[in-house]
């Protein structure tokens, strides 16, 4: 890969974004820090130093409504990393990777599509490798936490990296070569959502009930009180559980 190194930038999504159009599949911005990293549905993404803030360029040719396989293929690889090191990561829709139920890792998937074509895709990827908790705002540290947290001594992080972009490239040649069914048990495998009662807020509405699978477009089906089904693509989950 061709990998870009910043001391400190405004959001590596957003540099990513910039280059995309002449920059190389595969091609990885990162920083140490972050002035105004960016989480999913608006939010601020605190990005202190000894994380791992990185950008990954890729050009698949899908169609825009496939961009959320892209999404679970990234918290499959990311989940996988960790599972490899001893830490016991689970996925939670659609793709915060959580350890003991506290979140270690955020992706915030950014596209760029014309006719409904992919052009370009930005899959920012946010882990809290040797991020010191005490470093984090007091509603964030709450529910987060990191894998020298998890493991007791800070890791190597170039090491991390080249074993995270391995597995990233795993599965995104098997996402470009297999079923997407295989990947969708893989992500049900990894994950702690499904079977439980969720609460999914969309930009439209809120939808209460228990999730009970992934559709083949990457869709969460939430079966609500009436036995409604509810397939959401995109939004942001709690569990009520
Ligand atoms: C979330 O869980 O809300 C997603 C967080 C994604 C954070 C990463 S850090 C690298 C990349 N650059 C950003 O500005 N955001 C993503």
């Amino acid at each position: 890969n061709d990998v870009r190194y910043y001391s400190e930038l405004e959001s590596t999504n957003s540099t990513a974004r910039e280059i995309a159009p002449s920059a190389s599949e595969g091609t990885v911005v990162l920083a140490e820090t972050q002035k105004n990293g960016r989480g999913r549905m608006g939010t601020e993404w605190q990005s202190v130093p000894g994380g791992l803030w990185l950008s990954l360029i890729l050009k698949p040719s899908i169609p825009l409504e496939n961009l959320s396989k892209v999404t679970l293929v990234a918290g499959i690889a990311v989940a996988n990393t960790l599972r490899n090191m001893g830490v016991d990561a689970h996925i939670k829709w659609p793709n915060d990777v959580l350890v003991k139920g506290k979140k270690i890792c955020g992706i915030l998937t950014e596209v760029s599509a014309e006719i409904g074509k992919v052009d370009y895709v930005v899959l920012g990827i946010g882990i809290n490798v040797n991020v010191k908790l005490p470093d984090l705002k007091d509603d964030i540290r709450r529910d987060s936490t990191s894998i020298a947290n998890e493991i007791g001594k800070p890791i190597d992080r170039t090491s991390f990296l080249a074993s995270l972009l391995y597995e990233l490239e795993q599965q995104y040649i098997r996402f470009k070569t297999r079923q997407f069914a295989e990947i969708v048990d893989e992500w049900i495998n990894l994950s702690d959502t499904i079977g439980r009662n969720v609460k999914v807020t969309t930009p439209i509405k809120l939808i209460e009930g228990k999730a009970v699978g992934i559709t083949e477009k990457g869709a969460l089906v939430v079966l609500d009180k009436n036995n409604k089904k509810h397939e959401i693509i995109a939004g942001n989950c709690r569990y009520s559980d």
